[in-house]
């Protein structure tokens, strides 16, 4: 059931679907062929999130870094934003506190702020969060673009840039480090320490698509893999084999604190490799 209206925009060979509800880009495909994965069990309704696209996380990641805070991955994604600007490959949407005072969760968050999101298709996928602290006392955010790529089956791709890095597995509650690329072949939800630009690898589409963060400080990878997605209402049973999460955040002791009057913008970039 679709409840919101979509918001389109065909750049060249890149089309766009995304809704007010969230500012959340739902869709993004080139020539046709998915780069955003979207489920096709997700609910379109007020008071839930888009399962896919570009949920916008904060201002904290999951439940928090004590992790006692609800709702899951903060406010923003399931709040309804304006549009501010909207052009030929574009768009702009804007939200404050008060837009957000009955939002689930802001009794945690109690601050003034002004937040803004900018999507421009220019060579991929350009998203940038940014927020302005327009309290009289300082404030400190997590935040993460939950970006859903599509991919051909994930038992066969590879993430590569990860390399070295060290993360926290959170399937099992332990700090790692990673060897060589990342091959996806159980769950999967890892935090890794690095902001450094990551690639999938995708042999059964024939190609790669590159993340590239600006003012992250770390990378999520997620899937869910066949036994938590079959308990997931928006997931179908067999879509955890299409889709990755690699998501651009700041997060834990590298969160953004803001003065009064300071802003800070985070951002990502997909992009298909040539
Ligand atoms: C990831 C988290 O960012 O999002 C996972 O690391 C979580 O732990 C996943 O399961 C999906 O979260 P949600 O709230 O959209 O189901």
């Amino acid at each position: 059931m679709t409840t919101f209206t979509p918001r389109t925009l065909e750049h060249g060979a890149d089309r766009v679907t995304a809704y007010d509800h969230g500012a959340h880009v739902a869709e993004w495909t080139r020539d046709g062929v998915p780069v955003v994965w979207v489920s096709k069990e997700s609910r379109y309704e007020f008071g839930t999130a888009i399962r896919g696209g570009v949920p916008l996380v904060w201002p904290w990641f999951g439940n928090g870094p004590e992790g006692d805070l609800e709702p899951a991955h903060g406010l923003l994604r399931t709040a309804s934003w304006s549009l501010a600007k909207e052009w030929e490959s574009g768009w702009v949407w804007t939200i404050d506190q008060e837009a957000t005072k009955s939002q689930p969760g802001i009794e945690t968050f109690p601050y003034r702020y002004e937040a803004q999101l900018e999507v421009e298709v220019r060579d991929g996928l350009n998203i940038a969060l940014t927020v302005r602290n327009t309290d009289d006392v300082p404030f400190s955010h997590e935040a993460a673009l939950h970006t859903y790529l599509h991919v051909g089956d994930i038992r066969n791709t590879s993430v590569s840039g990860l390399d070295g890095v060290h993360y926290f597995d959170k399937v099992l509650g332990t700090n790692q480090t990673q060897q060589g690329p990342l091959l996806v072949s159980q769950e999967t939800d890892r935090i890794y320490q690095s902001a450094a630009d990551v690639s999938v690898v995708d042999p059964d589409l024939g190609r790669t698509i590159n993340v590239s963060a600006t003012e992250g400080s770390h990378t999520v990878v997620w899937n869910p893999w066949e036994t938590k997605a079959r308990d997931m209402k928006d997931m179908g049973d067999d879509e955890w084999t299409q889709m990755v999460c690699i998501e651009t955040a700041r997060l834990g002791d590298k969160k953004f604190t803001l003065s009064p009057g300071q802003s800070a913008t985070m951002a990502t970039t997909i992009s298909l490799q040539r």
